[in-house]
């Protein structure tokens, strides 16, 4: 009997698991039709979570559109037993980020987690950058964030019973890349909205945390080293499992943080101030020759600066 039970409790007909880390649960994943948000959204539909699968369709520069990138990823889950629902919004859209809340709370009654994740790529040495591939990427990384967290913020705070947030950074922003200054700067900004947000989403149990992934897709696929095994090393899936639980309940301490993860390693991302030339506030300023011989006195032990990449375009 009690045998049983547990088989009862542990599997349905199909042999799926149904206990999951995430069962009740209804998530929004934007940008879920392929790479990261794709792996992101099959594995929250294993945990157990319904999702809203949002994706634009169109290519990596953002240009164009489908249906079916979301109905393919809609597809899988409800192939593997899970439920989900496709939306074909776009995330720089302020209506499109309302209608895809609405359509969580329409198809499943509420939502408890979004991944904001949705991004393109107008690569361009910054001599080259012009205003529409520079307005175009923060219009649809950090506007999109923006109005997404909005929708989703303002759900939340109405169920009454808090959430969960994921923004997607990029070491791009956090640490810089070269050849990405409009992608950097939006990175940069979606990870100093996440670090404000949190700290007024304490007040409505409502977590914010920032993601910055590494790893294989369309995105990545010709700025990763050739002939290195990258697609495997760096599967999208591997970044989904620290993504996943951040929307479960035992996350429920964890919010205001900035994760790397790439491949299997997740790390930490915290500042640190270094010394350079300090005294006593009642004192008064240093000197402009002061400052020097302090930077002379301790250059060296400064932290490496991060490498250029080298990119092969201008
Ligand atoms: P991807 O190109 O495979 O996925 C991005 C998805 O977003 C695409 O399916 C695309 O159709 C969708 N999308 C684009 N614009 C949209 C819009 N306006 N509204 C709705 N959907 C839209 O790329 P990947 O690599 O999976 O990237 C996911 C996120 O992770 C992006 O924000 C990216 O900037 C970030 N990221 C990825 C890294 C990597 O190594 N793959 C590194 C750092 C950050």
């Amino acid at each position: 009997m009690l045998y049983s039970c547990i088989f009862f409790i542990f599997f349905k007909k199909s042999g799926e698991i149904l206990m999951g880390m995430l069962d009740g649960k209804v998530a929004l994943v934007t940008g879920a039709g392929g790479g990261l948000g794709e792996t992101h959204a099959l594995l929250l539909a294993k945990e157990g979570a319904s999702v809203v699968v949002n994706d634009l369709g169109g290519a990596r520069d953002g240009t164009g559109g489908s249906a079916s990138m979301a109905d393919l990823v809609v597809e899988k889950i409800k192939a593997m037993g899970g439920q989900a629902v496709a939306d074909y919004g776009n995330v720089a859209n302020e209506e499109d980020a309302n209608n895809m809340v609405k359509c969580a709370v329409d198809n499943f009654g509420k939502l408890d987690f979004l991944i904001a994740n949705a991004g393109i790529l107008r690569d361009k040495s910054f001599k080259n950058m012009d205003n529409a591939m520079w307005d175009v990427v923060i219009d649809v990384h950090l506007r999109g964030t923006y109005l997404t967290v909005k929708a989703a913020y303002h759900q939340m705070m109405e169920q009454g019973h808090g959430g969960s947030i994921v923004v997607t950074s990029s070491t791009s922003g956090l640490l810089g890349n070269f050849g990405q200054t409009n992608y950097g700067a939006a990175k940069a900004g979606i990870a100093g909205f996440a670090r404000c947000l949190f700290q007024e989403g304490l007040k409505y149990n409502i977590r914010v945390n920032t993601l910055a992934p590494a790893a294989w897709s369309r995105l990545t696929s010709d700025i990763f080293p050739e002939g290195q095994n990258m697609e495997e090393l760096l599967s999208p899936d591997k970044v989904s499992p620290l993504v996943v639980w951040l929307g479960s309940d035992d996350a429920k301490e964890v919010t205001g943080r900035q994760f790397m993860v790439a491949g299997n390693s997740v790390q930490l991302i915290s500042w640190q101030a270094h010394d350079v030339a300090v005294k006593d506030n009642t004192d008064g300023p240093w000197t402009v020759a002061e400052i020097g011989e302090k930077v002379a006195e301790n250059f060296e032990k400064w932290p490496r600066g991060i490498q250029p990449t080298k990119r092969a375009f201008e």
